[in-house]
C-alpha cells in the first residue's frame, strides 16, 4: 500500500512552488484552524455549504485524529526554508456507512493557491488512497453554482449520476483507474517545471532517483526535444541539468 500513514511526497508546481503531501495529523489542530479562518468568506461557504466561522473542538478531533482506513485526509503544505510547511490545501475521504464502497469527499484549497493544479494533486491522491481501501464510489455535494469544483470534478465524473435539491448538487461517480506508475506523472510536472526554466533542485534529482527507468526514459524525451530545437535558453536549462 502506498498511502499508509506515513505517506509523504514531495512536488513542484509548474511555478516552482514546493509542496508537501502527506497524511492528517492529531498535531494538525492548530493549523486547521488557522488555516480556516485565513480562507475567505466564499471559500468557507463552499467548502461546508455553510458560512463557517470556526471549529469546534470536536470538529477539530473528527477532522484530524482518522482512522486512515474509513476516513483519510491528505494535506498540502507549502514547503520553506527553515519553517514548518504552510498547510494550504486539503483532500478528505469518509466512508459512508451504509454503502462502505462509496465515500464523501471534502477538498479545499487556500484562496491564494487555487488555480495552480493543487486541488487536482490532492482529488487524485485522495482518490488513489480511497482506492487501495476498496473504494469504488465517490460522492461529492457542491453548490450548484460552484463552477471551480464542477470544473475540478469534470474529468474524474465519467458517468455520474447528479441531483440537484434546494441548489445543493450531489454527484456520484467512479472512482478512477489507477495509475500503476504515478512516478510518471511525478517526471512529468518536473520536465513541466524544467521547460518554464525552473532549475532542478538535490531532492527533485533524488526525487527522479527513486525511479531511475521512468526518470532516463523521461529525459531522454526532453533531450531529444532540446537537441531538435536549440534556442539559448533550452541550452541554458540543459546546462542547469548537467551542473
Ligand atoms: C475546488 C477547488 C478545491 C479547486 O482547487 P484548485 O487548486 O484551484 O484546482 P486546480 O488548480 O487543481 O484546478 C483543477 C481544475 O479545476 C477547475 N477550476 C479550478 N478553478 C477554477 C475556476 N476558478 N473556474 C473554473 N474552473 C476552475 C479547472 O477545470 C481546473 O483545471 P485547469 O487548471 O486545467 O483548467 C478550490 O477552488 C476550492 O478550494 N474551492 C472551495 C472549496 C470547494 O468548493 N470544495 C469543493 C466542494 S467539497
Amino acid at each position: 500500500m502506498r498511502y499508509t500513514n506515513d505517506y509523504e511526497e514531495h512536488r513542484t508546481l509548474s511555478d516552482g512552488t514546493r509542496l508537501l503531501l502527506r497524511m492528517v495529523r492529531p498535531s494538525d489542530k492548530q493549523a486547521f484552524a488557522e488555516g480556516l479562518a485565513g480562507l475567505s468568506e466564499r471559500t468557507r461557504y463552499q467548502r461546508f455549504m455553510a458560512p463557517k466561522k470556526g471549529f469546534t473542538d470536536a470538529e477539530l478531533v473528527f477532522l484530524t485524529e482518522v482512522d486512515g482506513e474509513n476516513h483519510l485526509a491528505i494535506v498540502a503544505g507549502r514547503e520553506r526554508p527553515g519553517a514548518e510547511p504552510e498547510g494550504i490545501g486539503v483532500g478528505r475521504l469518509v466512508r459512508m456507512e451504509d454503502d462502505p464502497e462509496s465515500a464523501e469527499l471534502g477538498i479545499v484549497v487556500a484562496d491564494a493557491w487555487q488555480r495552480r493544479g493543487i486541488g487536482r494533486l490532492l482529488l487524485e491522491r485522495t482518490t488513489a488512497a480511497a482506492a487501495e481501501r476498496g473504494i469504488r464510489r465517490i460522492r461529492a455535494q457542491l453548490m450548484a453554482d460552484n463552477g471551480q469544483a464542477l470544473g475540478l470534478l469534470k474529468g474524474f465524473r465519467g458517468d455520474s449520476e447528479e441531483q440537484t435539491d434546494h441548489g445543493v448538487l450531489t454527484l456520484e461517480f467512479p472512482v478512477p483507474e489507477q495509475n500503476p506508475d504515478e512516478s510518471v506523472d511525478a517526471l512529468m510536472g518536473l520536465i513541466r517545471a524544467i521547460g518554464q526554466g525552473v532549475a532542478i533542485t538535490p531532492e527533485q534529482i533524488s526525487e527522479m532517483a527513486a525511479h531511475p527507468v521512468d526518470s532516463m526514459l523521461s529525459m531522454v524525451t526532453l533531450l531529444r526535444q532540446t537537441v531538435t530545437s536549440p534556442s539559448p535558453s533550452d541550452n541554458d536549462r540543459c546546462r542547469e541539468w548537467h551542473s
